[in-house]
């Protein structure tokens, strides 16, 4: 599959919505869920707040974001492709008291007014997209100034010792599991996406260029992952 390309991306995505959550699960060993509440810390989201989650898939990050603006506050989760939206909302059921709202479009074209969201997320979400510079740009767009927000993924390493431990985490355990799953083709995708994925610094540099006032990219994972802290 073509990494980037929208309609292949959504597809997949469609196809892998069932096991999605165990295999991160598995993948990660239960790590992505830390991960995902580091990245929160700097978002310090607060009730009444009117929240993002770009990407939303099963809505993991939308969930945490919803306990924290409570009562009056709302989480809308976007993502292009159907099927993870509808197990957010089979998620959502058992638990009525959130206030959240799911909503299929494209992280680039979100729709949204512009500077009518008080903070994003977007987690394992930027890499998929065909342009990430677009997808910044359209993040930006969104936030009201001031605002804060963050994004999670593997951290684009094309050189060096993490690289090589990133190629062998990929092929030797996540392509093998996810061939059990039936999924092979559509995770040998991710080394694929991470190859075009700008690196660290790069990330900064498009974050500035589209109008944040700061972003701070950190490591995570021992270099594995990535978070990439932004401001408008
Ligand atoms: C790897 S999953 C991450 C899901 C969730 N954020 C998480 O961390 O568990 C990537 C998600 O991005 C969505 N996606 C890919 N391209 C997109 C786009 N252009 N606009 C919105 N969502 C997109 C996919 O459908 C998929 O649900």
């Amino acid at each position: 599959m073509k990494p980037g390309d929208p309609q292949a991306v959504r597809v997949m995505f469609e196809q892998i919505a069932s096991s999605y959550d165990i295999l991160n699960d598995l993948l990660s060993l239960g790590l992505h869920r830390i991960w995902k509440r580091q990245a929160l810390t700097w978002l310090k989201p607060q009730p009444g707040q009117c929240l993002l989650d770009l990407c939303c898939g099963t809505g993991d990050l939308s969930f945490l974001l919803a306990e924290k603006i409570r009562p009056n506050g709302s989480v809308l989760g976007l993502d292009t492709a159907a099927a993870p939206l509808k197990a957010g909302e089979k998620r959502a059921f058992k638990q009525q008291w959130l206030r959240l709202r799911w909503k299929q479009g494209d992280a680039i074209a979100t729709g949204l007014s512009h500077a009518s969201i008080d903070g994003a997320v977007m987690a394992y979400g930027l890499r998929n997209l065909i342009d990430p510079v677009g997808g910044l740009w359209e993040l930006r767009r969104v936030l009201k100034p001031g605002s804060r927000a963050v994004i999670l993924d593997f951290n684009s390493q094309p050189i060096g010792y993490g690289a090589y431990f990133q190629q062998f985490y990929l092929r030797t355990l996540v392509v093998p599991v996810a061939e059990y799953f039936g999924l092979k083709e559509h995770y040998s995708y991710v080394e694929g996406s991470l190859n075009r994925f700008p690196v660290a610094f790069h990330q900064e540099e498009i974050a500035y260029k589209v109008g944040f006032t700061l972003a701070r990219y950190f490591p995570l994972a021992g270099g594995q992952m990535g978070i990439l802290r932004l401001q408008a």
